[in-house]
């Protein structure tokens, strides 16, 4: 199921950049989320694959952006709890570099785990 997951986010991201209209050019800096998070392995916060498997789309992860990012919201901490006690540290990121962003930024997550990296 993960592996599928990751090959729809793999092919979304080769169709998108195959078509590429200029609506993202520029790019969302992603590199500031590389101090706490990898896309293979958990570090400060979860590992990307994870997140991506959780939330299946950077549709769905927009709209939990758009809607607050609530913690009740948040589907990575709804798949283990171990993530609850660190969400203020999440919250914390998301008002400075994800609020304003928020489609940008969804889609800046799952492009980087489909590239293997941030
Ligand atoms: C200071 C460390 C830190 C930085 C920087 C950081 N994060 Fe996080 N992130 C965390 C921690 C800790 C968690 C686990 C708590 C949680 O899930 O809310 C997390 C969880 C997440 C989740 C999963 C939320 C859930 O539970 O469903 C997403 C999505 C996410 N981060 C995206 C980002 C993005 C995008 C950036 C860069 C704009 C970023 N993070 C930068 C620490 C960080």
């Amino acid at each position: 199921m993960k592996k599928m997951v990751m090959m729809a986010a793999a092919a979304a991201f080769v169709m998108g950049a195959g078509m590429a209209p200029a609506a993202h050019a520029g790019g969302y800096n992603v590199k500031k989320c590389k101090a706490c998070h990898a896309v293979g392995k958990d570090k400060v916060g979860p590992a990307w694959k994870d997140v991506a498997a959780a939330y299946g789309s950077a549709d769905a992860l927009a709209k939990v952006f758009k809607d607050g990012f609530k913690v009740e919201d948040r589907k990575v901490i709804a798949a283990n709890g171990k993530w609850k006690g660190k969400a203020g540290m999440m919250t914390g990121q998301y008002k400075k570099l994800i609020k304003g962003h928020e489609d940008e930024a969804a889609k800046a997550l799952f492009d980087a785990v489909a590239a293997g990296k941030i």
